[in-house]
């Protein structure tokens, strides 16, 4: 067998636990900007890289919050969106001029370029689109996950930007959530020798899962353009071919149904809507008054297109539920067509194997990792914040020895990585040294592929030969 080695590391101990402080590494590998003529002054007067936001929805906004943190590293510099209060709102928070913002890509990029790069926060359908004129147009692009919604899209991106020599990378921002980039240190280290085998779950919540699966804009293909699968789990696709790096993917499968989330798994006395014809709406845990009022819960969809803010009374949000916003709707009684649950099987080339498991509707949220070697194993949820490295012990069998790595990890979304992310992001594009999270379009195309040839397996009821790309 033919597996991935790494080096040896010697240095457990029984019980031993290691704390890590990323706090401090966050930043060390700023480097200097390499860039064209345009860009190059930059370097030496120091000046931020330059962005321009397409898409000013939730996503892009967070990581174009680090301009505000970092203003001598990022600035925003332009705004690209259909709709104007959006528009209007980031070139407020941003402080863009209005002549720097647009209605559309096609609109930017009719003029000069106006900055190094894009942080594209569009929704799934439209990121190949909108890239690929950017591209042309010579701006490096920060893209969110996933690359595209189908084989042929993400294959296309791929080519262009290889083709023009731009850079792309992806918002895989688990692999810099601390844990999981400490996992992945640790597997290039050799701690546990070479995988074997790679477990990830997911678990969304069942007040996610109703919000954004069920109800929600990620309710069906034909409506958002992925799958429950590339909508939520693309992350955890990645982290696997991430773990395994440098060993290609080669057979996929999946099984996986919308099993309870349709209208003949309604208890009786449901209706309609939450508030108008049920009659069990105190008893249900996706009541839509319990979660979007009471406790206030995703609050940045339940109100995003909706006739009332967030910051409506009470009762104009009722009536809103009531009413017109399709959050008010029986988690039974919706237009949602994605799998409730679904698990993914991998083998690569060589011979080991990865499951994926992805369920929606658990009481808590989370994701685990349990990693199996020839040296040893790591196992943790990401949401614990610490994640154990298991071996043998020799002096006693029925011990394991375990050592405790604890993450020092801060509150921000995705354990910490959505703004790291960003940072490297930025010291790419200013020539330093790529992370060892860093989220090429190249290293981020298999998980993609195994995700969309999984959902073609499951319908197919097969095992799919994935394809090997050229260099
Ligand atoms: N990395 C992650 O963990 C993560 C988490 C959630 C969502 N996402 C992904 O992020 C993306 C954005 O999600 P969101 O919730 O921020 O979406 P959103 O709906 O809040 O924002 C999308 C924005 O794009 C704008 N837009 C629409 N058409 C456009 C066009 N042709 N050109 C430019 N802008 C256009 C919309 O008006 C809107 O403001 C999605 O692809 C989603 O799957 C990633």
């Amino acid at each position: 067998m033919n597996l991935s080695r790494g080096t040896d590391s010697r240095s457990e101990s029984v019980a031993k636990t290691t704390v890590i402080d990323h706090q401090t590494k966050d930043h060390a590998a700023n480097g200097k900007r390499v860039d064209d003529m345009e860009t190059g002054s930059h370097q030496q007067k120091k000046l931020p890289v330059t962005a321009v936001i397409v898409g000013c929805g939730h996503r892009s906004l967070i990581y174009a919050s680090y301009a505000l943190q970092q203003p001598d590293e990022l600035k925003i510099v332009g705004i690209v969106d259909p709709l104007e209060e959006r528009r209007k709102a980031a070139a407020a928070k941003f402080s863009v001029s209005e002549d720097q913002c647009y209605a559309s890509v096609d609109d930017l990029v009719k003029g000069p370029r106006i900055a190094d790069a894009v942080i594209n926060g569009t929704m799934d359908a439209l990121h190949v689109e909108t890239t690929i004129p950017l591209l042309r147009a010579g701006y490096d692009v920060l893209l969110e996950k996933p690359i595209g919604i189908s084989e042929e899209e993400v294959l296309s991106l791929y080519e262009e930007a290889k083709r023009l020599g731009r850079k792309v990378m992806i918002c895989h921002v688990l692999r810099y959530a601390p844990f999981y980039a400490a996992v992945r240190q640790k597997v290039a280290d050799g701690v546990i020798g070479d995988l074997l085998q790679v477990l990830t779950t997911e678990n969304v919540s069942y007040h996610h899962m109703a919000t954004a699966f069920v109800r929600g804009k990620w309710r069906s293909k034909e409506q958002c353009g992925s799958h429950f699968l590339m909508a939520k789990s693309c992350h955890d696709l990645d982290l696997i071919t991430w773990m395994k790096t440098g060993v290609r993917p080669v057979k996929v499968s999946s099984f996986g149904y919308r099993s309870y989330f349709r209208e003949d798994q309604a208890p009786a006395g449901s209706g309609k809507r939450c508030l108008v014809d049920c009659e069990i709406e105190r008893e249900c845990p996706y009541s839509a008054k319990r979660l979007y009022v009471e406790q206030q819960m995703w609050g940045d969809y339940i109100w995003e297109y909706s006739r009332v803010s967030r910051d409506a009374d009470d009762e104009a949000k009722l009536e809103d539920l009531r009413t017109e916003n399709p959050y008010g709707r029986c988690v039974w009684r919706c237009d949602n067509d994605v799998t409730d649950h679904q698990n993914v099987i991998i083998e690569f080339e060589d011979e080991s194997t990865a499951t994926h498991v992805l369920t929606g509707g658990t009481a808590k949220p989370c994701r685990s990792i349990h990693l199996i070697g020839t040296k040893g194993e790591i196992e943790g949820v990401m949401e614990d914040g610490y994640f154990v490295i298991r071996k043998p012990n020799l002096d006693n069998a029925r011990e394991p020895l375990e050592e405790r790595i604890e993450l020092n990890v801060s509150n921000d979304m995705h354990g910490g990585g959505d703004l790291r992310l960003a940072a490297d992001f930025v010291n790419m594009l200013k020539g330093g040294e790529p992370s060892i999270s860093a989220t090429s379009l190249e290293s981020s195309i298999y998980g993609h592929l195994i995700g969309f040839h999984a959902d073609q397996a499951r319908l197919e009821n097969s095992v799919y030969e994935l394809q090997q790309l050229e260099d």
